[in-house]
């Protein structure tokens, strides 16, 4: 008995790189029917899969979108490749070419901005830039027309904003990938896919560490992200911080439903003699109500040449950056202080980010 088998055209995620693709419009005896069958139902379950991790064409807006150990594996393998073609001055400038980043901070930065514009240069392609001093946004412009205009000139749009709920108000009328390059309090995706990328390179595993989070837990957005994403890793995670500017129930909850073990501390000489990872951060002044409450809370916690005595000589210091005083100058020469090495690491989860986002399968 002959059939004559209707096989599906594939939809517009599974591209010419797919698993499917390969498969021929042919006709089919029976058996060989049941074949296909069984052929396409693996495939569309690979393809779903690679769809699943793919970031092709995805917005990242927060790192809950990452659930499986093999997705951060994707990002960090080619970050590995791109550092070192870069460390070997070989040029990867055809990856992007022709592609535009629009860069949209509605908030300083010095990093993020810059290593996510080294990042897209690097791949060959180009940068625009909108901030909120000197576009329309002065003339009163709301950020959804701001962002719906950008989105017709770039292929994506990395914004910083200060307020948490930016980004999906952004996401909803861009017709382009939106990378959360921090809102507000909220989160700091990228900034936490480095932070574990460089966990990675400078110790080896994520795996089995003890991190410690100091400081502003509270307004800090990087740990926010950070303490969710570890909880795809075995990992235990201590807290230091002045009661007042302690983790956000959400995320301590969030972080103990995945199971990891979270100890909160008060003082950082108790928890340094464990800690693999001691994790700065500066105290976010310009989030606080008054002068008094900041005054109240800085100065608690600072990392010296003296203080580090007590840690453990294979660990490291790092911090997403700017310091204010909470690590001594003096300790920088330490080849614990990863913090520079850690800048440097994430333009190269950003250039792997872009070439992910603006890539094929
Ligand atoms: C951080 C930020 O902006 O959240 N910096 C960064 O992106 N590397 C940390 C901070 O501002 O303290």
């Amino acid at each position: 008995e002959e059939l004559h088998v209707k096989i599906p055209e594939p939809t517009k995620p599974f591209g010419p790189h797919s698993a499917l693709s390969p498969l021929p419009r042919q006709r089919l005896d029976s058996a060989g029917n049941q074949m296909y069958k069984e052929l396409f139902q693996e495939s569309v379950g690979r393809a779903s899969v690679t769809q699943a991790r793919s970031l092709s064409g995805k917005n990242i807006l927060s790192v809950a979108m990452f659930t499986m150990k093999e997705q951060l594996n994707d990002i960090y393998n080619l970050a590995s490749i791109f550092k070192a073609r870069v460390h070997k001055d070989r040029p990867c400038d055809d990856v992007l070419k022709g592609k535009v980043m629009a860069s949209c901070f509605y908030e300083v930065s010095t990093r993020t901005c810059c290593s996510f514009a080294a990042a897209m240069q690097r791949l060959g392609g180009r940068v625009i830039y909108m901030d909120e001093s000197s576009s329309s946004v002065k003339k009163g412009e709301t950020l959804e027309d701001s962002i719906a205009v950008m989105s017709g000139y770039a292929d994506v749009v990395v914004l910083r904003h200060p307020e948490v709920g930016a980004m999906a108000r952004a996401a909803d009328v861009c017709r382009k990938p939106v990378i959360n390059a921090g809102d507000g309090i909220g989160e700091h995706p990228t900034q936490a896919l480095l932070d574990v990328f460089t966990i990675r390179e400078e110790i080896g595993t994520v795996n089995g560490l003890t991190i410690t989070m100091v400081g502003d837990l509270k307004h800090g957005r990087t740990v926010h992200s950070l303490a969710r994403l570890l909880t795809l890793y075995n990992v235990t995670i201590n807290y230091v911080s002045p009661t007042a500017l302690a983790m956000p129930e959400k995320v301590f909850n969030f972080v103990a439903q995945k199971g990891i073990q979270q100890n909160v501390y008060s003082t950082l000489e108790e928890v340094l003699p464990e800690t693999d990872v001691l994790y700065m951060t500066r105290i976010q002044k310009e989030r606080f109500e008054s002068e008094e409450e900041y005054n109240a809370t800085c100065g608690l916690y600072v990392v010296t040449p003296k203080l580090m005595t007590r840690a453990k000589n294979r660990m490291i210091v790092m911090h997403p950056l700017p310091r204010n005083n909470e690590i001594d100058k003096a300790f920088d020469n330490d080849k614990r202080a990863a913090y520079f090495r850690q800048a440097e690491y994430g333009m190269y989860v950003r250039m792997s980010l872009l070439a992910m986002v603006l890539g094929k399968n």
